[in-house]
């Protein structure tokens, strides 16, 4: 392939690199022009009105003007971390991805944890749920991993995703957040929509206000198909596996730290980094077969408001992330950096988990207007470490002086055509997954309509005093309700999860308990999730 012409060097075009030093002996203006003064504008007399004309006056006040771009619609708060991911070689027969296949492969990476709903100034601590997305480096192009602190999600269907985040986040007319506010919005839709049963309880659960981002699981929540050498499939789901454990905070701390500290979870962060503490993780794979249903143990893999227990599918440990560096500049990597789910690369695939494939749409779309234009993958962050030979060209901010006619294929007229005789072994293949011959409809499949068994499994997991936490939270973010019907609507899908949650809730509420609405399983059995079973390697 040509060269990358996406990182002007100069020496091609004569074109000097953008200077980062901000250093020197003398202040210049933008177009390299010597400054005398950057402290007074240029006045009609001392005592008069600033002149028009005074260009340095108006590009230093223009570009102040514009220092800052729209915050994530989601996921503004956040924090990231430079790190290394290091391969363990384990599922080398499960992918060809070589940043997983190869024993010891290092690979660059850049995460960004975050929670969901508050704007960028918000706290650290509040009760919800944490972004953890990874962007992998490889020498095959970038990965994206883009997961939460929880395993399954509010809704099923991408198109229910703009509901959610008008219910749940700031009321339009004093955009103060529901966390400190009315509930009505939220328990509204999550009593209604009772799909998001089961995340809310994890919500409710310690793990909605965690300790510190390196104490917190992570997981890719919808199940992924991996491709070997021999293009044979596999379905996944990926897991992280803090080295410290999880850890929460109780909800005391939670307004205290929040209070004293906002910047809690990002302090932490940067500052056991600092220190040579450096936060540490393991990716694991669940894996099942790539069987035609899509199901393990009868769960369906493709509802992403289900896990798989992991008593039934333990974790694999596949590799290790270390977070060893601090950015440099926040804007430039943190709130510049774009992750996309449709960042894959050779061996690994997507599914057709409805929540999965709109979202196969959104990150793009969402960052064509946050980043302003189509070439926010020639920002430094963002920058594949890969070579790159696409056929893109022009566009705002376009950052390449390309050489040549604007390339377009079939071409008879560049010597041949590499694409065409290139090394299709090593390209992304999509998997030729069987598409049915079934009717356009805009229905779920029958497999996504229990909506409680799991929120059951998750409850009676539990250890009593994470159920105290659990009683407590619900009780304690209804309370906030205006509207009554909406706390009766909850009680009642609590009532459908387990008598002893909906009558403790119930009466902290001061409620009566309604009867549940479906019937109840009589003894069932309580299986511990998550960490469970996972065992470190020594090192
Ligand atoms: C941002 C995770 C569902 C749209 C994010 C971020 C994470 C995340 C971690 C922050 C990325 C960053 O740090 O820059 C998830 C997970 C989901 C999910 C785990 C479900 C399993 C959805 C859905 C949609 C969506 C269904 C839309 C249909 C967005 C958008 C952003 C975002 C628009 C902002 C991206 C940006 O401005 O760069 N999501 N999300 N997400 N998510 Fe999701």
């Amino acid at each position: 392939g040509q060269p990358d012409t996406r990182t002007p060097t100069g020496a091609e075009t004569g074109v000097p690199p953008v200077s980062h030093a901000q250093q020197g002996a003398f202040l210049t203006t933008a177009q390299g022009a010597r400054l005398r003064d950057t402290d007074h504008s240029l006045k009609a007399g001392p005592r008069g009105p600033i002149l028009l004309q005074d260009h340095h006056f108006r590009e230093k006040i223009t570009h102040f003007d514009h220092e800052r771009i729209p915050e994530r619609v989601v996921h503004a708060r956040g924090a990231g971390a430079h790190g290394v991911f290091t391969s363990y070689g384990t599922a080398a027969d499960l992918t060809r991805a070589g940043f997983l296949k190869h024993k010891g492969k290092e690979t660059q990476v850049f995460v960004r944890f975050s929670t969901v709903l508050g704007s960028r100034g918000s706290a650290d601590t509040v009760r919800d749920t944490r972004g953890f997305a990874t962007k992998f480096y490889t020498d095959e192009g970038t990965f994206d991993l883009v997961g939460n602190n929880m395993p399954v999600f509010f809704i099923q269907d991408a198109i229910k995703f703009p509901d959610i985040i008008h219910a749940a986040k700031w009321h339009p007319d004093r955009e103060i957040p529901q966390a400190q506010s009315a509930h009505d919005t939220f328990w509204d839709f999550v009593s209604l929509h009772t799909e998001a049963q089961h995340h809310t309880m994890w919500n409710m659960s310690d793990r909605g206000i965690p300790r510190s981002y390196r104490m917190m699981e992570g997981f890719g929540v919808h199940t992924f198909r991996l491709v070997n050498d021999a293009g044979e499939t596999v379905l996944v789901k990926f897991h992280w596996k803090p080295k410290l454990g999880v850890h929460s905070q109780v909800w005391e701390e939670t307004q205290l730290t929040g209070g004293v500290d906002p910047d809690y979870h990002r302090r932490d962060l940067y500052d056991s980094i600092e220190a040579g503490a450096y936060p540490e993780w393991e990716l694991g794979l669940q894996v099942f077969p790539d069987t035609p249903e899509e199901t393990f143990a009868g769960i369906d893999l493709l509802d992403p408001t289900k896990i798989v227990p992991e008593e039934l599918a333990p974790v694999q440990p596949v590799g290790k992330l270390v977070l060893n560096r601090t950015p440099t500049n926040f804007h430039a990597e943190v709130e510049q950096v774009a992750f996309h789910l449709g960042n894959l690369v050779p061996g690994i695939d997507v599914t057709n988990d409805p929540l999965l494939q709109g979202r196969l749409f959104s990150y793009l779309d969402t960052q064509l207007t946050r980043l302003a234009g189509p070439n926010f993958h020639q920002i430094p962050i963002n920058r594949p470490h890969a070579p790159v030979n696409d056929m893109l060209r022009d566009g705002f901010h376009q950052q390449a002086v390309h050489g040549g006619v604007a390339p377009y294929r079939p071409n008879s007229l560049d010597g041949g055509n590499p694409f065409e005789a290139g090394d299709k072994e090593n390209a992304f293949l999509d998997v030729p997954v069987v598409v049915t011959e079934a009717p356009k409809v805009r229905d779920l499949p029958v497999s996504f309509k229990d909506h409680y068994t799991q929120v059951r499994l998750f409850w009676q997991s539990m250890s009593p005093i994470e159920k105290e936490h659990i009683i407590r939270a619900y009780t304690f973010e209804l309370g906030k309700c205006y509207h009554q019907e909406i706390r009766e609507r909850q009680l009642q899908c609590l009532a459908n999860i387990d008598p002893v949650l909906c009558e403790q809730v119930a009466t902290g509420l001061g409620l009566p308990v309604p009867a549940p609405t479906i019937e109840l399983p009589q003894v069932t059995p309580s299986p511990a999730l998550s960490q469970v079973g996972h065992q470190w390697p020594a090192d």
